[in-house]
């Protein structure tokens, strides 16, 4: 994967799950530096490699971001992994969470877009890399507030692309379906492990491939919307109401 030879990433959400992962899948393709932010440093596990710069950021705190830009100026490749979920249904769901998972999904990817786009232009050719979700394609009730706050990433994450596209800076989408981290806690589902995920999608990335569904699940729901949105819709049904 030579697109991740050399380069200089930074990665948030990166003390555990699919944002762990993808550390510990760049450290073996050659990266020169990861920026291995996260909200709280102590929580990062020890990569034992010199090329982890562990960092503290949380996209919600302006402060945070405007530190980071600061120190992290060598930055080529953004993955916006940081994400929040709260459970409930549009109609009965804690509004108090819908609205943090809008501000963490939505509100604090667009700020590390926005502070990160002009360093990734000055040092291109730059890419950003934002986990989003198989649920922007199509909301499940139960997650209704992640799905609408993901919603809303996914589009402008092809706002992005367009706004960036004749800068140097190239924008995936990556759109999983379920994977096996502390998100799904007591799902009885069985899904794949986050390592497996980030292999797959630092493959896809390197193929150039921009729309990015790296998983069995997300795949089989993904093909039904590609179909007919109605067919992933049917799915999401079948699963609310068992
Ligand atoms: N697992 C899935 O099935 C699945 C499917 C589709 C998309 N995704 C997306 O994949 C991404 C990674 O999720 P995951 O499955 O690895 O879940 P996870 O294990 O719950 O990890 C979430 C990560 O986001 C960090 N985070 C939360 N709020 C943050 C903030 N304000 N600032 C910085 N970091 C913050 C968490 O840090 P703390 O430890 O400090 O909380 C943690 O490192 C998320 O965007 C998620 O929506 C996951």
């Amino acid at each position: 994967m030579e697109i991740f030879k050399d380069r200089v990433i930074l990665i948030t959400g990166a003390n555990r799950g699919i944002g762990q992962s993808l550390v510990k899948a760049l450290l073996e393709n050659g990266v020169k530096k990861i920026y291995a932010t996260c909200r709280d440093v102590a929580q990062l596990p020890d990569f034992d490699d010199r090329r982890v710069i562990p960092m503290r950021l949380d996209i919600t705190r302006p402060e945070h971001i405007q530190n980071a830009v600061r120190d992290t100026s060598d930055t080529e490749i953004l993955i916006n992994n940081a994400g929040v979920l709260h459970g409930g249904t549009i109609l009965e769901g804690d509004v108090v969470g819908m609205e943090y998972d809008m501000k963490v999904n939505y509100f604090g990817t667009i700020s590390m877009m926005r502070a990160y786009a002009p360093l990734l232009e000055a040092n291109q050719p730059g890419y950003i890399i934002n986990i989003v979700s198989i649920a922007a394609y199509s909301p499940l009730p139960t997650i209704a507030g992640y799905a609408a706050s993901k919603a809303a990433l996914f589009s402008a994450t092809l706002s992005v692309r367009i706004e960036l596209a004749k800068k140097g800076i190239t924008v995936h989408a990556v759109n999983p379906g379920a994977i096996d981290t502390d998100m799904n806690k007591g799902s009885d589902w069985e899904m794949p492990s986050p390592d497996s995920v980030a292999i797959k999608i630092l493959e896809r990335v390197a193929t150039g491939e921009l729309d990015i569904v790296p998983d069995d699940i997300g795949q089989h729901m993904y093909s039904a919307w590609k179909e007919e949105p109605a067919r992933l819709a049917k799915i999401f049904s079948d699963i609310y109401h068992g």
